[in-house]
């Protein structure tokens, strides 16, 4: 992975959140990133009793909604976290943890370009806490915003994206359901790491 253009991601210069606690990883282990009130996690979790799911909310109104939905669900393997998840992923996550990971509808950021997953420096730190040949899946109603994380993951990522239309039919989140009820096309970019891609924090794990 070479990458010239973008500043580099400082993982030593954040913090760890507030009242954070160090999961236990358990494989395989799938990371959801802006969770929302929880849809998408809590189905997930429920039909996937063999694989874990750690969901991160930073909103504190709907990730309390998501908790409590959890708690009385009581899905032993899916952790709801209420944290920024930048700093939560560099803090709780070791090179090559993840079996996949969720973004799905994430802020569209109209006027903060650099605000925009794939935009961000922080990118190359979460690729580096995928295992190889795992997936990452990020869905927005935005054209834009799928077109320029398409260029991104090929220019920037050196990665090979497949993007495909959402089926109109599909419920994952409340904002799919939204937008897919007011007749939007909604698009989902898939990326594989693949085996052998390196990047600059391969070794690096927070002390
Ligand atoms: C447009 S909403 C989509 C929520 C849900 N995924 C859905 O589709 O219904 C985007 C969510 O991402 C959350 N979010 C944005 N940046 C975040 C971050 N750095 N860490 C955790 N959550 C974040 C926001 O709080 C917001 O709830």
């Amino acid at each position: 992975m070479t990458n010239v253009n973008l500043r580099q991601f400082k993982p030593e210069k954040l913090y760890p959140p507030r009242g954070f606690i160090k999961p236990v990883i358990k494989q395989p282990q799938y990371l959801e990133i802006g969770a929302g009130r929880g849809k998408h996690a809590l189905m997930f979790a429920h039909d996937n009793p063999d694989k874990q799911l750690i969901a991160i909310e930073r909103t504190r109104n709907k990730f309390n909604d998501f908790a409590d939905k959890s708690q009385q669900l009581s899905l032993d393997n899916l952790l709801p976290i209420h944290a920024d998840a930048i700093p939560w992923t560099v803090h709780a996550l070791g090179p090559k943890s993840l079996a996949g990971v969720f973004i799905l509808y994430p802020n569209p950021e109209p006027k903060n370009a650099s605000q925009r997953w794939l935009n961000m420096p922080f990118f190359e730190f979460l690729l580096s806490r995928m295992q190889d040949n795992t997936q990452l899946i990020l869905a927005t109603n935005i054209q834009s915003y799928i077109e320029e994380a398409e260029q991104q993951a090929k220019d920037l990522w050196q990665l090979s994206p497949i993007i495909t239309n959402v089926d109109k039919g599909s419920e994952r989140t409340h904002f799919e359901v939204k937008y897919l009820a007011r007749g939007e096309t909604c698009w989902q970019l898939e990326l594989v790491k693949p085996q052998g891609y390196k990047t600059r924090f391969d070794g690096w794990v927070a002390s």
